[in-house]
């Protein structure tokens, strides 16, 4: 009895010096993050058979990119995530970068067994010794469980040739794929009958924001809210690797028209960037194949993260996030199109009991009855005669992470430049979304979960995405104006989920 003490105590204080070493950071607790190691880029999202798909850019040997292969998790509601064995791991000579996958429900490809259909992966093929980027094809006949890779399917002999998202174009009967040529910011549009044969269609770009590479596009087609009777347009989305809104990498989204080989803009586009989101951390975000026909949703994911200081990201043990899924939606009005984005009404499902409060704010903070970590809440801002009005996120270190608004300027924010202890030079910063605020209202729609912040602004007219890292003790939120006063009427819900994935 007395020799097991003194293993377990041996055995605890080794244990507590390792926690020492690198503290566990404390876990999102409704965002998608692998249990350990690095993640980038939402892969292959598809729905198959009751499941939302969520495959992934992964190194299943360390913390920083490398390696790459495809991890994968599972979820029936979009909100609890089950991680899976790997999917598609690198090989000797070839790591698996970015695509997107698709049910093959006439079995174009032959690869379906018993009568169903397979679940086919299109993804780059990322040959360093070779300096090749190509596509390649792999298929599943177990639900995405495992994997056989048939092998490369399109080549245009380049070393940046990535990202290929895939789709069926039901007008003309064709797979269509877009990918980009990163380093020219050009996206190139094939078809294909069967996913393996692939003619070339058409390129698109330069345009818009440019910078040292396009990755991750994707292309899909939107009813119109408040256009004509009927109207649908497309919406191509490319992300810049760099010089995005944010200070780093971004997405960036042009409207038009798709006709099955080329997009054209709406006529008056122009040539000015419009952002997917206005904050670091939303890269990469690709949309969902194959939902169920009663859904007629468009949803996607994006990776909450920025490239300058991605691997300096101070988690442990896994680095790497995704943001919620979220909805796109397009709308038209005197300014022209543009996307709403919106989390997914299933995250409604971890709402606990909303509490509503209408406060007065003045230069003094208000506490407000939000709670730290994981929360959701809603914020209509009257901004009355105050010149800045903030909602400030403070850790018992009292380090601050804010969301302000600024009437006289027009601009939403959030202030992320004493949020927790300096970790990389790019990342203490204030990101800006243009907002009309004329008529001194604003709506704002706030997700945290412990080291995220997604803000959606007027019903999701923008975004900011923003990821901090406090420097410890719990998270408590207030409220105040300087140079006058304002009024913000709050509804507020504890978010948790609950279960598998937790
Ligand atoms: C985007 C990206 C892709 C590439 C992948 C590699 O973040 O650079 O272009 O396929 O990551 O992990």
């Amino acid at each position: 009895m007395k020799r097991l003490a003194i293993l377990l105590a041996a055995a605890m204080a080794a244990t507590s010096t390792m926690a020492g070493a690198q503290q566990a950071d404390v876990r999102p607790g409704y965002h998608f993050a692998p249990a350990r190691n690095w993640m980038n880029d939402p892969n292959g999202l598809v729905y198959y058979d009751g499941e939302y798909h969520l495959f992934f850019q992964y190194n299943p040997y360390g913390d920083r990119w490398g390696h790459m292969s495809w991890g994968h998790a599972v979820s029936r509601d979009l909100v609890h995530w089950e991680e899976l064995p790997i999917a598609i791991p690198e090989t000797p000579e070839v790591m698996a970068f970015s695509g997107s996958a698709v049910v093959d429900w006439n079995n174009t490809t032959g690869f379906g067994r018993g009568g169903k259909p397979p679940m086919i992966a299109i993804y780059t093929g990322h040959n360093p010794k070779a300096k090749l980027q190509s596509q390649y094809l792999a298929y599943s006949n177990d639900r995405g469980r495992t994997w056989t890779v048939h092998g490369e399917v399109l080549s245009v002999g380049s070393s940046e040739f990535r990202d290929p998202k895939v789709f069926w174009h039901a007008a003309t009967k064709r797979w269509v794929m877009v990918a980009v040529l990163a380093l020219e910011n050009r996206a190139l549009i094939f078809t294909s009958p069967n996913l393996k044969d692939w003619t070339y269609a058409s390129s698109f770009g330069p345009a818009g924001g440019r910078g040292k590479n396009w990755e991750c596009p994707d292309l899909f087609e939107l009813p119109v809210q408040g256009g004509a009777p009927g109207e649908k347009r497309w919406v191509l989305t490319v992300n810049l690797g760099d010089n995005a809104v944010g200070g780093g990498s971004g997405g960036q989204y042009f409207v038009g028209d798709f006709d099955g080989k080329r997009f054209v803009p709406v006529a008056g586009w122009g040539d000015q960037p419009r952002w997917t989101d206005y904050g670091a951390d939303f890269y990469a975000a690709v949309s969902y194949n194959d939902l169920p026909g009663s859904d007629p949703r468009r949803i996607w994911i994006g990776w909450a993260n920025d490239w300058r200081y991605a691997e300096a990201i101070p988690t442990w043990p896994s680095r790497g996030l995704m943001t919620v899924a979220r909805t796109v939606a397009l709308s038209k009005t005197a300014d022209g199109y543009r996307i709403l984005q919106a989390p997914v009404s299933e995250l409604a499902a971890l709402r606990g009991a909303p509490e509503r409060a209408v406060l007065p704010l003045a230069e003094a903070a208000t506490p407000l009855p939000i709670p730290g970590g994981k929360a959701e809440f809603e914020a209509e801002l009257d901004t009355g005669t105050a010149g800045q009005l903030t909602l400030a996120l403070t850790d018992g270190q009292g380090w601050q992470t804010l969301i302000g608004v600024n009437p006289a300027v027009g601009e939403v924010f959030i202030d992320r430049t004493r949020s927790g202890p300096h970790f990389h030079d790019g990342f203490a910063n204030r990101h800006i979304a243009p907002v009309d605020l004329k008529r001194r209202k604003v709506k704002l729609r706030v997700l945290v979960d412990e080291s995220i912040l997604e803000l959606f602004i007027n019903d999701g007219e923008q975004t900011i995405t923003d990821r901090f890292f406090r420097g410890g003790g719990p998270l408590s939120w207030s409220a105040s104006a300087r140079g006058g006063t304002a009024t913000l009427n709050l509804t507020t819900w504890p978010l948790q989920a609950k279960g598998k994935g937790e």
